[in-house]
């Protein structure tokens, strides 16, 4: 049995085309695949909070020494992660904000991203990401559009942010659909979101 984490991030509900299109995936995915279980999350609208300075003590010290207030300061967090370590495949909806993410993923991204649970450091000083095995949907909607080889390229901080961040804890089996041109009105819209319909049902098998 295949168990699915879908994370929402967009702090749109409707009008939002990175929810819509990864709804639509999830909804087709399940009516393939039936013995899948899909865990959601609403990140855009249920907000995970930043980390606060109780967090960062709890979270870089032994746990056998926190007292009752910083093992409460990391109960989200161990909450999140321990979805992660339980899921073997994530999807994610993810709008462009400012050539990046949301301050509500980054945010989530804070929580998640601890030292000895999703990586460690070794002797070396090198990094190795502890969720092994993992494979990752991010599906995300720009108003613009940023093709590889052009100008435009280097203004993407979003899929680069991403494959660094989970690359870090392990996940290094990303693919990324992007739904392009969205604030652009006509025919390159319309284009951009049927190229990526196309793409999302091809992937109902070769994401298999
Ligand atoms: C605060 C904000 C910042 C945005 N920044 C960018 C940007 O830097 N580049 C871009 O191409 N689109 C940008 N957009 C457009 C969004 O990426 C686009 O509206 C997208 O559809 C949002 O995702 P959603 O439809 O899932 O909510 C921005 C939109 C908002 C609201």
């Amino acid at each position: 049995m295949t168990k699915i984490l879908h994370v929402d991030t967009s702090p749109r509900g409707q009008r939002s085309h990175s929810r819509t299109l990864t709804n639509n995936f999830v909804a087709d995915w399940k009516n393939s695949y039936l013995n899948s279980t899909i865990i959601y999350r609403d990140i855009g609208h249920q907000i995970v909070p930043p980390v606060s300075e109780t967090w960062i003590a709890a979270a870089f010290s032994p746990p056998d020494t926190h007292t009752p207030e910083l093992n409460t300061a990391l109960q989200l967090s161990n909450e999140l992660i321990d979805e992660l370590i339980d899921c073997d495949r994530y999807i994610f909806s993810v709008p462009m904000y400012n050539f990046g993410i949301p301050a509500n993923f980054k945010a989530y991204i804070g929580q998640v991203c601890r030292v000895g649970r999703t990586f460690a450091v070794n002797l070396q000083g090198g990094y190795e990401g502890l969720l092994v095995g993992k494979k990752m949907l991010v599906i995300t909607a720009r108003g613009g559009s940023f093709p590889v080889g052009t100008p435009a390229a280097s203004f993407d901080f979003q899929e680069p942010y991403i494959r660094t961040i989970f690359g870090l804890m392990g996940v290094t089996d990303i693919t990324f659909v992007h739904a392009e041109n969205l604030a652009m009105k006509g025919d390159a819209r319309e284009q951009s979101l049927q190229l990526v319909k196309t793409k999302l049902a091809a992937l109902i098998t070769e994401w298999s």
